[in-house]
């Protein structure tokens, strides 16, 4: 696929198939995140690949997570939470390193430079014929669900990436263009 077919037809698909997906398919789709810029070679996306039973023992962090924080909710209240990862065959969280101190590495800049990565990896997927979405919610930002994944409480989650054969061929449309979003100086 073209690259400007590719950036211009991605949209995100939140309906995927449960089929699961080759790891080679996996291990592409993360290649092509790995390719994003970033400064000062710090490479500072971390990705955390949940598959099958992997996805359940996160549905279970967020279920758990939800019940501590509602404690008034009955336990079927987290249901729903315990079944959101079960959406996609795979769900990629990425993640950012912290700065060290003392280095010249800046936060903001690793976190633009993981929600490249991210973004790399949704056009790998719709380019590989793949549907994707990219999503955050109060998960993002859940310490629990950090711990659960291996990141430090004050480590970001850029988003988590749900990829799979998607259920439906997702059908592109054409967006706002960026007319009203910029401005030039000649
Ligand atoms: C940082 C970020 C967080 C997002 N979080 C969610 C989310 O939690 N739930 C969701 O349904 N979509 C989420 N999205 C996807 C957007 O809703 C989606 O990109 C938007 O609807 C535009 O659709 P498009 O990707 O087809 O252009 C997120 C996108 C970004 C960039």
């Amino acid at each position: 696929m073209e690259l400007f077919e590719t950036i211009h037809g991605r949209v995100t698909v939140g309906k995927v198939k449960p089929d699961p997906l080759p790891r080679s398919v996996i291990e592409k789709l993360l290649s092509a995140g790995a390719q994003a810029p970033n400064h000062h070679k710090a490479r500072p996306w971390r990705f955390v690949v949940l598959t099958g039973d992997g996805r359940k023992k996160l549905g279970d962090v967020f279920a758990a997570s939800f019940l501590d924080r509602n404690p008034a909710a009955p336990p079927e209240a987290g249901d729903k939470p315990r079944s959101l990862p079960l959406r996609a065959p795979v769900v990629i969280a990425a993640g950012v390193d912290k700065p060290a101190p003392g280095t010249k590495i800046i936060e903001i800049e690793n976190v633009s430079a993981a929600s490249a990565a991210a973004q790399n990896i949704l056009l790998a997927a719709h380019a590989l014929g793949l549907g994707a979405i990219w999503r955050t919610g109060e998960w993002a930002r859940d310490p629990k669900v950090k711990e659960f994944l291996g990141f430090a409480p004050d480590q970001h989650i850029v988003g988590f990436i749900y990829v799979g054969y998607p259920e439906v061929a997702p059908e592109s449309y054409t967006r706002i263009g960026f007319e009203d979003r910029v401005t030039w100086i000649e």
